[in-house]
């Protein structure tokens, strides 16, 4: 059995694919759709146990893969990532920041160095491993990046940094995207809705209880799959996609349009202002008039 991708067999065949945090969940997905396609795949995390497990999955498909270890969030490290890239395979044409993570937390119990560690993952990360891709190879030939963010349009309760950090990534999106047509690089991201992987392994058991009470929420009425998200990524990289550029595809099954996703904490009334001494008193959820205001 093998991947069965909807797009031409041979596709990228030549062509040499850098996806951070591509030895699991989507990254592993994406890589192997784009090995399916005939692409050499760098696979690049920190951890080489994972990328090489996937490596050997790549290659006992038929398809090309390497493991770098790198931390995205260590500049050298990064560096490091796109010149053994470029001495082993000799150019890098399609990048996928795949690689990030989080954890749960209201933002008031957020500490600062959990703060700076999603942010540097989930944004430094994809900034540093860009810009190094870009000034070394892809300014000399083109190229096309994907950003993998988060669904996050309304706000991600319980992931204030993350939500903050793949919305800073949506802007960045666009600036490079405008800042490199003149290169021939297209840069866009795909924001994932709630996707079955192993991602949700991550987080803690309540949290995964949670989520999977959510699909009555999501308007398809179910998770997507990784495939679903490998299929959008990859149609991004192809020639396809020649005018797509500084675009963040949601691929969440309208849930970003819907507005119940989020089961949020009830407490305290905001009072209303009622400033206008002739206006119409506002029934509270008893039926009475509010009023006031601190
Ligand atoms: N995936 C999650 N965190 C990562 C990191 N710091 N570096 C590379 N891949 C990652």
């Amino acid at each position: 059995m093998k991947y069965q991708s909807v797009f031409r067999p041979g596709l990228f065949e030549g062509r040499v694919a850098i996806v951070t945090g591509g030895g699991t969940g989507i990254g592993r997905c994406i890589a192997h759709e784009l090995a399916a396609l005939g692409a050499k795949v760098v696979l690049a995390s920190r951890t080489l146990e994972k990328l090489q497990k996937t490596q050997k999955e790549i290659e006992a498909d038929g398809g090309l893969a390497d493991s770098i270890v790198c931390n995205i969030r260590i500049e050298a490290e990064v560096q490091n990532l796109v010149a053994q890239t470029l001495e082993r395979h000799g150019r890098i044409d399609y990048l996928v920041n795949n690689g990030g993570g989080q954890f749960v937390s209201p933002i008031e119990n957020i500490s600062l160095k959990g703060w700076n560690a999603v942010i540097e993952t989930n944004l430094t990360g994809p900034f540093l491993v860009s810009k190094e891709v870009v000034t070394r190879t892809m300014a000399d030939h083109g190229g096309v990046i994907v950003n993998m963010v988060a669904e996050m349009s309304r706000g991600m309760p319980m992931m204030g940094h993350s939500g903050a950090a793949r919305a800073a990534v949506v802007n960045l999106t666009k600036t490079a995207a405008l800042e490199w047509a003149q290169y021939g690089v297209r840069v866009n991201a795909v924001a994932p809705g709630l996707i079955d992987s192993s991602g949700f392994e991550s987080y803690p058991p309540p949290v995964q209880e949670a989520l999977r009470s959510l699909p009555k929420e999501i308007p398809v009425q179910r998770f997507g799959t990784e495939a679903e998200v490998a299929s959008c990524v990859t149609f991004l990289l192809s020639p396809a996609a020649a005018y797509v550029t500084g675009a963040t595809f949601a691929v969440d099954g309208a849930s970003s349009l819907y507005r119940h996703a989020f089961q949020l904490p009830v407490g305290r009334t905001m009072p209303a202002y009622q400033g206008f001494h002739r206006g119409i008193p506002l029934a509270d959820a008893d039926g009475g008039p509010q009023g006031g205001g601190v």
